[in-house]
């Protein structure tokens, strides 16, 4: 039985900055973001969203009343969770309208618990036929302003369900994985930003990628020429790409990476979705892809995990995907100045005349969290 990624959408704030000018505000040379790390951009969240109205935005763009019948599971991977104990997945739930007999949990290792979320939903519907799995994917990236890590935030969510017979990619049974105890980057509970020590976060990165994806050659005899794209996580564009490099990867598989940067190097970190952003901008920007191609994904989370798995491409994929909505998201964004998006981080009073999403936190009062449906 195939099972896989049967519906995939994104959903991004509906603001932004451009690199060049945060470069400029902090007196580094622009080349250092735009070529050194490969960014553009970065989307900005604006008040009136958080992981939950980001996740549910994403999902409803592709969500129909069938699947909502048929979603049992919801496997919500994030770390930047807004709650030690409830599940963000739980409002969300509600804002679907999701059934009573659905299971919601949260899962959390760095960016890396969206990729161990296609693997649980996997089995998940290999036990329950006709089920269908609805994982979100939800993060907010913040470094905090005049960081190091600063060029490299970013916020979003991707929603994907998986289900038997899927539209788009089968995911295939054979991964390969790593874990280790690593302080390259971590958020204790009591601190707003994560700690991070860059240099080793990024060796650490592309030590794990080539363990997994030797590893993954080895266990199942494949070559390099066995895989059409790779798909990489992708703190910043640069990173995988230097990972695919190491390896020596067929010169194809290094064109194809340039399309899976399409989205990521506009709206910059996602966390646990960038590697599913990447997804998504390889399938909608690269023509010279078909059906029955094998794409592999290297899912990295600090702290430190790593795993490479595949999956293949379904004969409808092209028809099934939502380019027109992402080009909409992209292009209805406002460009914030340097100014705006201090005092937005900052939270002080500024007014943004933003576009309206379909979900937004209304208020937190008493520590309750108040949404609403715009239409
Ligand atoms: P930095 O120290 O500011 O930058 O930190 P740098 O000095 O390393 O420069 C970056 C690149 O720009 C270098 O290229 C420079 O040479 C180049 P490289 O040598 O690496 O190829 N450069 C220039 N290029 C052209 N023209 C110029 C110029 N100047 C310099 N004028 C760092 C960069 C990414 C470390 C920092 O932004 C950071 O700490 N970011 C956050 C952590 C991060 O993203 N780590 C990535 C791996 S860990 C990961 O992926 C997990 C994560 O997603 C979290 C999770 O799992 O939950 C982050």
């Amino acid at each position: 039985m195939k099972i896989g990624i049967h519906k995939i959408a994104f959903y991004i704030p509906s603001c932004y900055i451009e690199l060049k000018e945060l470069a400029q505000a902090r007196n580094v040379d622009a080349d250092k973001y735009l070529i050194g790390l490969g960014q553009q951009q970065t989307a900005i969240v604006e008040r009136s969203q958080d992981i939950i109205t980001l996740g549910a935005n994403a999902a409803s763009q592709i969500l129909t009343k069938e699947d909502i019948e048929n979603i049992d599971l919801v496997l919500f991977a994030t770390e930047s969770s807004v709650d030690e104990s409830k599940a963000a997945g739980l409002y969300l739930h509600r804002l679907l309208n999701l059934r009573s007999d659905c299971r919601v949990v949260e899962l959390k290792q760095a960016c890396y618990s969206s990729a161990i979320a296609i693997n649980f939903a996997k089995n998940h519907v290999k036990n329950t036929p006709n089920s269908k799995v609805l994982i979100i994917a939800s993060d907010i990236a913040k470094y905090g302003a005049k960081s190091a890590g600063e060029p490299t935030q970013g916020a979003g969510a991707v929603a994907i369900l998986i289900s038997e017979n899927p539209n788009i990619l089968a995911i295939e049974e054979q991964t390969t994985f790593i874990s280790e105890d690593v302080a390259d980057f971590y958020r204790p509970t009591n601190c707003s930003f994560p700690i991070v020590d860059g240099k080793l976060s990024t060796t650490t990165y592309l030590r794990f990628f080539e363990i997994v994806y030797q590893q993954y050659l080895l266990k199942t005899g494949f070559t390099n020429n066995q895989f059409s794209a790779i798909c990489c996580h992708m703190p910043y564009a640069k990173l995988g790409q230097k990972a695919l490099l190491s390896q020596d990867v067929p010169q194809t598989i290094l064109e194809r990476y340039e399309y899976s940067k399409y989205y990521n190097k506009f709206i910059g970190n996602i966390y646990t979705g960038s590697l599913f952003l990447s997804l998504i901008s390889l399938l909608e920007s690269d023509e010279s892809l078909q059906p029955n191609n094998r794409i592999g994904f290297f899912a990295y989370g600090s702290g430190a995990t790593g795993e490479f798995f595949t999956g293949v491409l379904q004969p409808n994929y092209k028809q099934n995907l939502n380019q027109e909505i992402h080009q909409n998201l992209m292009k209805n964004r406002t460009k914030l100045t340097i100014d705006e998006y201090e005092a937005l981080y900052t939270d002080q009073e500024i007014i943004l005349n933003t576009k309206k999403h379909r979900f937004e936190l209304e208020k937190i009062e008493n520590n309750v969290r108040y949404y609403q449906k715009q239409h």
